[in-house]
């Protein structure tokens, strides 16, 4: 009966949609619901985030102000931090973090916070959707015990499933809309009410057998892109000492049709998802007493990148007869890629310490992040870009390869840079090189 009700309710753009948590993955998600013609409240402890979406203002770049704002005064989209406000709501979709905590295990505070207060409110015919990467088995073991506690039951009164994001943020091709949606339910009625639900704001939903099956898909996919990447950057190291160019290689390799597929070596895993999903998965084998090799060496190697492009800094300023010490080194792009503000786990941040502990005087440029928070609670900004400053550096250090540099002018006014995304180009008269 619930079920029907609220396929009906969904099927009329009728069912109020409340998304918890509306950081980088719940805002988008909010505009898209309201862009399907729902009703969407935006619920964060974050006051700042409620009153920045209640003036229509956004603060995710992908988010231009100018769709948010008119779906706010059009009443489509408010915004509150107020739980209370779930009595009213039909569909919920929790978005808050997963992070690890200083042993590298997860961190569900979030998660379990957010459903009891959920389960405070909690009524007949809501469905409760997890996004939020995590362990396989969460939506089970953390979700539906909390929501079932006053006696509602999952399939009839109660609806819960898990729906991985997906999202690639500053991803000018592929968005919420054009990206399939993987969604697994804990009984076959969770699983329609949430394909249903998926269907208005998404071209391509695939149900898959269970919560736990979705949960592993999304860890499958962000694994293989730890591992891969763990590769390449391994194969830098190799290529390094057999004085082999490993960007010559993966090219050459990567005309191959079939059976090949590029990465590219860096400075170094960064982002909340990649370097802190996998681990998500193995916590949960080990209390299975199995021990995730992949995810162990992948971390091992991608974790050591940011030490190894401090070794080709001090390599390349010895060559110019120069110490790392008292050297003055700029740093282009601490974001932990290209045309992003997020700096969560950036490699720049462990590179611009790292330089700072060897007595570098270092400063950094990002013309999307206007300051970043260091070791120990230093907090520095981004400084004034010009030739001068490239000029007076003694080394150029390329983090991130934002398309706001001119790299043209980069390698024209510096002496030397260290590219570790290989988007520089030698030229007469210009910076000596040297790559990863
Ligand atoms: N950022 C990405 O690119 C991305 C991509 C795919 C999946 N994910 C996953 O999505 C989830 C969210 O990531 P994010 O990057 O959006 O995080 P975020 O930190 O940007 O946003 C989380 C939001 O949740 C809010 N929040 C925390 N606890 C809350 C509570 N109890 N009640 C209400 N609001 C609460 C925070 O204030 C914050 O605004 C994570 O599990 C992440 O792994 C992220």
């Amino acid at each position: 009966m619930h079920h029907h009700a609220l396929l009906d309710k969904i099927n009329r753009r009728a069912a109020q949609i409340c998304v918890v948590g509306v950081g980088y993955v719940g805002l988008p998600l909010v505009v898209e619901f309201a862009k399907a013609g729902f009703p969407v409240l935006a619920l964060d402890v974050s006051e700042d985030k409620v009153a920045a979406i209640n003036s229509g203002q956004s603060y995710i770049e992908d988010i231009p102000t100018s769709t948010l704002a008119p779906l706010v005064e059009a009443g489509r989209v408010r915004a509150s931090s107020d739980y209370a406000e779930l009595r009213h709501v039909d569909v919920v979709i929790i978005c808050v973090q997963t992070p690890l905590n200083k042993t590298k295990d997860p961190d569900l505070t979030f998660i379990i916070q957010a459903t009891e207060r959920i389960a405070d409110y909690s009524h007949e015919g809501m469905l409760v959707i997890l996004e939020s990467t995590t362990y396989p088995g969460t939506t089970e073991e953390i979700i539906v015990p909390r929501l079932t506690q006053k006696g509602l039951k999952v399939g009839e009164s109660v609806f819960v499933a898990f729906s991985p994001e997906r999202i690639d943020p500053g991803n000018k091709h592929y968005g919420l809309r054009n990206t399939p949606k993987i969604v697994g339910g804990i009984t076959p009625a969770c699983l329609e009410v949430t394909s249903t639900l998926y269907a208005t704001a998404v071209e391509q939903v695939v149900p898959v057998s269970s919560t736990t099956t979705a949960e592993m898909v999304k860890l499958l996919e962000n694994t293989f892109r730890s591992v891969n990447i763990a590769m390449v950057n391994e194969m830098a190291l190799m290529c390094d000492k057999l004085g082999v160019d490993v960007w010559e290689v993966i090219n050459a390799a990567a005309t191959k049709p079939f059976g090949f597929m590029a990465h590219y070596p860096g400075p170094g895993l960064g982002g909340h998802c990649i370097p802190v999903d996998p681990h998500y998965l193995s916590w949960k084998l080990k209390t299975l007493n199995y021990n995730a090799r992949f995810i162990a060496l992948a971390s091992e190697i991608n974790t050591s990148m940011p030490l190894y492009v401090i070794d080709k800094v001090v390599d390349a300023l010895n060559d110019d007869s120069k110490s790392v010490k008292g050297a003055r080194v700029v740093v282009l792009g601490v974001a932990y890629k290209p045309n992003i503000d997020d700096v969560r786990e950036s490699p720049a941040l462990d590179i611009i310490d790292l330089l700072r502990h060897k007595g570098a005087h270092v400063v950094y440029h990002d013309p999307h992040v206007p300051s970043v928070r260091l070791e120990g609670d230093t907090i520095m900004h981004s400084t004034e870009y010009s030739d001068a400053l490239l000029q007076q550096a003694d080394c150029v250090v390329i983090v991130t390869h934002h398309a706001w540099y001119d790299w043209e002018r980069v390698v024209k006014h510096s002496r030397l840079i260290v590219d570790t995304r290989h988007i520089t180009r030698p030229q007469n008269g210009g910076a000596r090189i040297v790559t990863l």
